[in-house]
């Protein structure tokens, strides 16, 4: 698989990485088999997709763990990607910057991880209550001890964490940005690129790009909806994020259904295995050598196919009719 690098340290990874949340998070938990997860992670590492992105979060705690029973015995196929900042609690989320917890929370992700070293430490969400500077001079002061290799940011909302593309939230990401560089550079941002999802590709790719900071394209398939499987109207369980997602709900599902056929459309004229799945991936590889899509999945079947978008190469024709698609329908809020 072909490879791209990471931040000024250029930390090589495949090109695909692979989103390790739907294992243990954020989707129907009925569905989540540790087993299942475990061949999809082996079967990603054989094929070159070393990025695997987790989250202290995650379960919690679970996705690090699986992950552990992995890295335990593959750690050098593996570039460990996670990240601190969020907890779950009774009822809520909630962001903790502090450097004394950043520094628990690390040593915590470690022993679950089973690993001494984390290649890319993302913070989840900057804590309201404390600057930021001081969370990520926490995390600087864990590259210095060996423990992490380089440091990373995720979007950040403009309303306290809730996820809204669009020019607000990335503005507010670009202030932390600036602010954090001045303390410690930052090697990578982790932010929703896709076909229905392209804001990042304005507002935040290019600040990327100019100072060789790579770039996570967190839900590259639209959490699903891009790879064309999901039927309008079929439902989700409560647990799931989509049941409470506003381009989720059946009517929007139909209404956006035509991005889907665009995607197979193209699919089609690249052979009768390739999937819409695979050009969206594809288009997101296309977006600059920086980028490195983290599709989220817990099959195998999709890891060994997302990894094949790595080598789809999009036509000057396949990109203009992406530009061509409509619009996503639905909004965020
Ligand atoms: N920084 C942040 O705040 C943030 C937020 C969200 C996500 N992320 C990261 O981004 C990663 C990806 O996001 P995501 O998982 O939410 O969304 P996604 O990658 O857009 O979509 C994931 C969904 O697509 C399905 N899928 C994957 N490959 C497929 C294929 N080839 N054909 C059919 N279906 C396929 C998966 O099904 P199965 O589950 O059944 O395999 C899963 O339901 C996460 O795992 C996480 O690491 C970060």
């Amino acid at each position: 698989m072909e490879r791209r690098t990471i931040g000024a340290g250029a930390l090589a990874v495949g090109a695909v990485g692979l989103g390790c949340m739907p294992m243990s998070w954020a989707y129907s938990a009925s569905r989540q088999r540790g087993e299942e997860s475990l061949r999809a992670v082996h079967r990603a590492l054989d094929l070159g997709v070393s990025l695997l992105d987790t989250a202290d979060m995650y379960g919690p705690f679970t996705n690090e763990l699986l992950l552990g029973r992995v890295l335990k015995e593959r750690r050098q196929d593996a570039f460990v990607s996670t990240k601190v900042g969020l907890l779950v609690g009774e009822q809520h989320i909630v962001a903790n910057g502090r450097p004394g917890y950043v520094r628990r929370a690390c040593d915590a992700s470690l022993r679950r991880l089973q690993t001494d070293v984390i290649d890319l430490y993302q913070l989840h969400r900057a804590d309201p209550e404390v600057p930021v500077e001081e969370t990520w001079g926490a995390m600087a002061d864990l590259v210095r001890a060996g423990k992490v290799r380089a440091l990373g940011l995720c979007a950040v909302g403009a309303r306290g964490g809730r996820r809204t593309p669009g020019p607000r939230l990335y503005d507010a990401t670009l202030r932390q940005l600036r602010r954090v560089q001045q303390v410690f550079p930052v090697s990578a941002v982790q932010a929703e690129l896709s076909v229905w999802s392209p804001e990042a590709l304005d507002a935040l790719l290019p600040w990327c790009a100019e100072r060789g900071v790579g770039f996570l394209a967190a839900m590259p398939l639209g959490n699903g909806f891009l790879t064309g499987t999901l039927r309008p109207g079929a439902g989700f369980e409560p647990a799931d994020l989509r049941a409470r997602h506003p381009r989720f709900t059946a009517e929007m599902m139909a209404a956006n259904q035509p991005i889907v056929a665009g995607l197979r459309r193209i699919a089609r004229r690249h052979g009768e295995d390739v999937t819409a799945a695979q050009v969206a991936l594809a288009w997101v590889l296309s977006r600059g050598r920086q980028v490195i899509p983290v599709p989220g999945t817990k099959q195998e079947r999709w890891v060994t196919q997302n990894a094949a978008a790595a080598g789809l190469r999009l036509t000057p024709r396949d990109l203009a009719e992406i530009d061509g698609l409509p619009a996503a329908q639905g909004s965020w809020d």
